[in-house]
């Protein structure tokens, strides 16, 4: 069948489409309404939730958020990433007991991927997931509500309100507007850690996120939710230094001291690695580019997920009018394109017969292209360290 796709389609449209047939027709491809022009516009005071997989780089962007006073966090949930669930969940409520911010509730959330197996960083984050560093066990109870029940809920009780924020696999998004698809109209945006336009650091083509669970990336991409995407391209370039653990060090709050204590693990960890610099602050770097988007430039994409690849599995492919620009021979760099997405050529055995999957590019995501590294250290070190 070669899909057509219709301008006019919802955001609800997309995800029942894309959700109820993710195997086969997720593979085909949606049309999408174009992303928001404002998503990566100036943070007010908006309600976020935060989907995360402690983890060294997401306990500090837990403990970055936490002491941002511009966000209303309405909920923290764990997800199976860089370690299992069993170690993510109390990682989160041993971070939000470190901040005094007990009031935030903490679910819990799926403990595999939708289609595979989970497959762990632990090699990076240590077997406890905060790089060896040890807190007590939390005394804090995650609420009964699973994850997605929780999104699903806060996004119901302030529709158009709340951001996602999810910086581990995307399998608790996914799952909740696979289960209410309405609330893909009724969230007003996600900006995530995740992919890569410029190499992946799991496999040569896929970043870890989108690895672990490509079936929920490729929902998400496809939800028609204005989409941020703050991938490696960016956070590559955020190498936490001596300089700024012995900033941390020279903090006087609890959470300034847990993160020195995070931080320095983390950088003699990668030491350890053989690597000279690192580790990088991915996680915290979504979470800046929502307190203040003008540390990163963006740019318009299509993006979508390989999910069958046996080599790259996982990698997010970006679509641009302007792609291959620079290739391009003097003379023709003002030559406009009409873009179609295209997808593999059909095999000889499939009933598909053609490579297109979108006969027009619509941007999905705003992904960012660049950052300032110094004024996002600025403004992580000087949050956790209590000096700004
Ligand atoms: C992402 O993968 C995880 O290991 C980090 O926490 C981050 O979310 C970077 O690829
Ligand atoms: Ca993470």
């Amino acid at each position: 069948m070669h899909f057509k796709p219709s301008l006019r389609m919802t955001r609800r449209q997309f995800v029942t489409t894309a959700t109820a047939g993710l195997t086969v027709a997720s593979l085909r491809g949606q049309d999408l309404p174009a992303a928001s022009a404002t998503q990566a516009g100036p943070a007010g005071t908006s309600r976020v939730i935060i989907d995360t997989d402690p983890g060294v780089d997401d306990a500090l962007a837990l403990l970055l958020a936490m002491r941002s006073p511009e966000l209303k966090i309405e909920g923290i949930t764990a997800v199976a990433g860089n370690v299992p669930l069993e170690l993510t969940l109390p990682n989160a409520l041993r971070m939000v007991e470190i901040a005094g911010r007990a009031d935030i509730p903490v679910a819990g959330g799926a403990s595999r991927p939708l289609l595979r197996r989970l497959v762990t960083a632990a090699q990076v984050h240590g077997e406890n997931g905060l790089g060896g560093t040890v807190f007590p066990e939390p005394k804090t109870r995650p609420i009964a509500q699973p994850a997605a029940e929780l999104i699903r809920q806060i996004v119901r009780k302030y529709p158009r309100e709340v951001t996602l924020m999810p910086i581990g696999p995307l399998t608790n998004i996914a799952t909740a507007i696979s289960i209410d698809p309405d609330l893909v109209s009724l969230v007003k945006g996600i900006v995530m850690m995740g992919g890569s336009l410029s190499g992946g650091n799991i496999t040569p083509a896929a970043e870890f996120n989108v690895y672990v669970d490509p079936e929920a990336a490729r929902i998400v991409f496809q939800s028609g939710i204005p989409i941020t995407m703050v991938g490696l391209d960016v956070t590559r370039k955020t190498s936490l230094t001596d300089d700024h653990v012995r900033a941390l060090e020279s903090g006087q709050s609890p959470v300034s001291h847990a993160a020195a204590k995070i931080a320095r693990n983390a950088i003699d960890h990668t030491r350890a690695q053989g690597f000279v610099v690192g580790p990088n602050m991915h996680d915290s770097l979504a979470i800046a580019a929502y307190l203040d988007p003008t540390i990163l430039k963006f740019k318009d994409y299509y993006i979508d997920v390989e999910t069958s690849g046996e080599l790259t599995a996982g990698e997010t492919l970006g679509y641009s009018p302007t792609a291959g620009d620079d290739r391009r021979l003097p003379g023709q760099e003002k030559q406009t394109i009409k873009m179609s997405i295209r997808g593999s050529a059909p095999t000889l055995a499939s009933t598909r017969t053609s490579p297109v999957l979108r006969d027009q590019f619509l941007p999905n995501a705003k992904v960012a292209i660049d950052v300032d590294s110094g004024r996002f250290f600025d403004l992580l070190i000087g949050r956790l360290s209590g000096k700004q």
